[in-house]
């Protein structure tokens, strides 16, 4: 297939396109960060990632809504942080730009609101890259988030991030993809410890507590991708939490953390099958 052969982006001419299709892209190996954008109806993603979607539907015939909550409990938990004085943000596994990305909500709120993106998908990077040219205030670094010191050296990081202030720690369904041999517990706290008193961590990802059959039917999925997955129980997500306060409610199911007034949740929150919450570090 040619270099964004099998792309189409409304209102987009082809240079356009081509710059966001990186250089030297597998297109044949599916990503998480391409299957993610095609489930929340985005357009940048190729025949492979489109393939791996329709087998992760088959898998969980809920999972574009399951896409949806989870990025509606991102959205909520940077308002909840905006609402308690957050004003810069530090989003680990941000994916490809979409719906409500974290540097609009916090901009919306406060235009003067710091945002620092990391994602090792080259779509991701390439696209955020585009859209943040002239936003002076977010930026998007190209790293692996098992290597924090990669990511919290980062001139961009430094430049932007004041660490002697608050800063929201965005973890939204990205954990899942960190294997048990990176320990996640020390990659959270290596995190957790750079950053001061008063900040927050939110924190969403999949869990075979809530829907056991799909959740392995998911993991066979995605060993076909660059990015496998490890679902993990309610007390292991707890854990991660080590230093951090938990909010109200707790950990739920994303659908069930602080929903919007009104909020329908189609008879089932539970079927979210992603738990999520939110930490205040003490
Ligand atoms: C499902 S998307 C979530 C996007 C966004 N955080 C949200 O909740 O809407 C997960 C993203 O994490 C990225 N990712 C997975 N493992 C990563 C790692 N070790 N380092 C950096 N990014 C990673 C993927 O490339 C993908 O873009």
């Amino acid at each position: 297939m040619g270099r964004g052969g099998d792309v189409s982006v409304p209102g987009m001419g082809r240079s356009d396109v081509t710059s966001w299709v990186p250089e030297g892209i597998d297109l044949e190996r599916p990503s998480a960060a391409r299957l993610y954008d095609y489930l929340l109806g985005g357009a940048h993603n190729f025949a492979h990632d489109r393939e791996l979607a329709e087998r992760f539907i088959k898998a969980q015939p809920n999972a574009r809504e399951i896409a949806r909550h989870n990025r509606s409990f991102l959205r909520r938990s940077v308002l909840f942080m905006v609402e308690r004085g957050v004003r810069q943000f530090l989003d680990l596994g941000s994916g490809i730009p979409t719906v409500g990305n974290v540097h609009e909500i916090a901009q919306a709120a406060d235009p003067r609101a710091k945002v620092v993106y990391v994602d090792y998908e080259e779509v991701a990077y390439a696209h955020s890259t585009l859209m943040l040219a002239d936003n002076p205030l977010a930026t998007i670094v190209q790293a692996d988030l098992t290597r924090p010191d990669d990511i919290l050296d980062a001139p961009q990081t430094r430049e932007l991030l004041d660490f002697d202030h608050p800063i929201g720690l965005l973890m939204a369904g990205v954990f899942h993809f960190v294997p048990p041999e990176k320990d996640p517990a020390r990659l959270v706290a290596r995190y957790r410890d750079a950053i001061g008193a008063g900040s927050y961590l939110a924190f969403s990802q999949f869990t075979r507590d809530l829907m056991p059959t799909e959740m392995d039917r998911i993991v066979e999925v995605m060993k076909s991708s660059r990015d496998p997955m490890y679902p993990r129980s309610h007390a292991e997500i707890t854990a991660l939490f080590a230093g951090f306060d938990l909010v109200e409610p707790g950990i739920v199911p994303t659908a069930k953390w602080r929903p919007d007034p009104g909020f329908d949740d189609g008879g089932d929150p539970d079927r979210a099958g992603i738990y999520a919450g939110v930490g205040r570090k003490h």
